[in-house]
């Protein structure tokens, strides 16, 4: 009678033993999985012994094994201005696909993004808010959409999207385009039918509408007047 009572004991306890371990591990293994940041860092070397072939013609010399090789010149910017950045714009568009974030990146979720060797950071996005990120990122210069239009002429995310990091819901002020494609006049001019000159998209009896009601960011613009107006010619390119 004791014996049974002893082995059950005995088997319960290390039953528990058991899954206390599996947990162990399993609270072991998730951390290391997740923390992108504790993973060994790629260095640029692996895949360019020499920066001389991948910069343009005329560039200065370059070395190093890290984004520092790059930053000593190239100040990372958090201004958020409107404007183009080829520098960045073409080492997003390059590595795309092929390298981590973190390659370049310094990331701890819900407290900073920022860039490796630097004291900056350009918000604090959450593992979600990361992973929308590098969604967009991925189709940024290549979709069928307005972003990639910007992407290929080097407008990066804060060239649009400003100082803020996008993150979901988020869209793009009339001020904002109007940065870079106004002032409204000189647009509304440009785009005023010689025939018709009444059927202008950006001057109508709508009055001061969003850009983005017809032109979106990362799905398909559409044309709202022909959802009142569908005999009218209008097309966007
Ligand atoms: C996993 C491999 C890999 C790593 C690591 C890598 N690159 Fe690249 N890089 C590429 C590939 C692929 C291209 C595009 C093909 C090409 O032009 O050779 C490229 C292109 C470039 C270009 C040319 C961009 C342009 O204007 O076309 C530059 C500059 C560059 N890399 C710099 C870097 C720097 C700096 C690092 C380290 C922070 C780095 N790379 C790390 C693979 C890598
Ligand atoms: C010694 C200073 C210096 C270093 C280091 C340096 N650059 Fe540059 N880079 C310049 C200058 C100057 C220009 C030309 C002016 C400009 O566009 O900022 C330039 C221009 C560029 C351009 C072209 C931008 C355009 O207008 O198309 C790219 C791309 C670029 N650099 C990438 C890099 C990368 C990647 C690294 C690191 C591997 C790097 N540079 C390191 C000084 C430097
Ligand atoms: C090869 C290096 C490299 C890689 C890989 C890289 N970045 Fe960057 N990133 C930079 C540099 C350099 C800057 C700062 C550029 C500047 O301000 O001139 C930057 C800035 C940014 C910015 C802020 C400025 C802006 O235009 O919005 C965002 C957002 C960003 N990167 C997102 C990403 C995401 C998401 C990934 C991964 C999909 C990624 N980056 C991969 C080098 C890299
Ligand atoms: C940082 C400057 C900048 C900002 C901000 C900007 N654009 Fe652009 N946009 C450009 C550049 C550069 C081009 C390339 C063609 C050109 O040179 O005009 C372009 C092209 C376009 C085009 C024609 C080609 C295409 O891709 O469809 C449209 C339409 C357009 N932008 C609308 C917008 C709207 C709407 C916004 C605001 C949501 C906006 N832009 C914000 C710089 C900017
Ligand atoms: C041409 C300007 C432009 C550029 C460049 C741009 N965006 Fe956007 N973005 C927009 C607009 C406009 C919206 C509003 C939603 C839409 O129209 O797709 C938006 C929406 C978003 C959203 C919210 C999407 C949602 O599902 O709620 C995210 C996240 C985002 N952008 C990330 C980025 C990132 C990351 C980059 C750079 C890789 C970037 N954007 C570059 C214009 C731009
Ligand atoms: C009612 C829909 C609609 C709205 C709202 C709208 N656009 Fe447009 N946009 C169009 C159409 C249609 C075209 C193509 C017509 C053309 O090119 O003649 C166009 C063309 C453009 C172009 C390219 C012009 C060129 O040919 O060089 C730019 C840039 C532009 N829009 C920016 C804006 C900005 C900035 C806003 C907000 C202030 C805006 N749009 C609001 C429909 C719209
Ligand atoms: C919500 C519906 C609606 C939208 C969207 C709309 N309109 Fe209209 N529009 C009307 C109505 C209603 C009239 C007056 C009745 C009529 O003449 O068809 C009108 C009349 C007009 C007229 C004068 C009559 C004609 O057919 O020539 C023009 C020009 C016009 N709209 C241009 C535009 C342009 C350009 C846009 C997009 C920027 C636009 N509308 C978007 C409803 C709309």
């Amino acid at each position: 009678m004791k014996k049974t009572a002893l082995m059950i004991t005995m088997s319960a306890f290390f039953g528990l033993v058991y899954l206390l371990a599996g947990n162990i591990t399993l609270e072991a293994a998730k951390p290391a999985k997740s923390k992108e940041a504790a993973a060994p860092r790629q260095s640029c070397v692996t895949c360019h012994p020499d920066f001389a072939p991948v910069l343009p013609k005329g560039h200065p010399p370059a070395a190093g094994k890290d984004i520092g090789a790059c930053t000593t010149c190239h100040k990372p910017d958090v201004s958020g201005k409107a404007a183009a950045n080829a520098f960045s714009a073409r080492l997003h568009r390059a590595h795309e696909g092929k390298t981590d974030c973190v390659l370049c990146h310094t990331w701890v979720p819900g407290k900073s993004f920022g860039l490796l060797g630097q004291k900056l950071t350009w918000g604090k996005p959450s593992k979600e808010e990361m992973a929308l990120l590098k969604q967009v990122s991925g189709t940024w210069a290549t979709s069928t959409y307005m972003d990639a239009g910007h992407g290929k002429k080097n407008v990066t995310c804060m060239g649009c999207h400003g100082k803020a990091l996008p993150a979901e819901g988020d869209s793009v002020e009339n001020d904002r385009c109007l940065e870079c494609h106004g002032p409204l006049e000189k647009l509304q001019a440009k785009t005023a039918p010689k025939d018709l000159p009444d059927r202008n998209p950006h001057k109508s009896h709508l009055g001061d509408i969003g850009c983005t009601v017809c032109h979106k960011g990362h799905k398909e613009s559409a044309v709202y007047c022909l959802q009142c107006h569908p005999n009218f010619q209008m097309k966007l390119k």
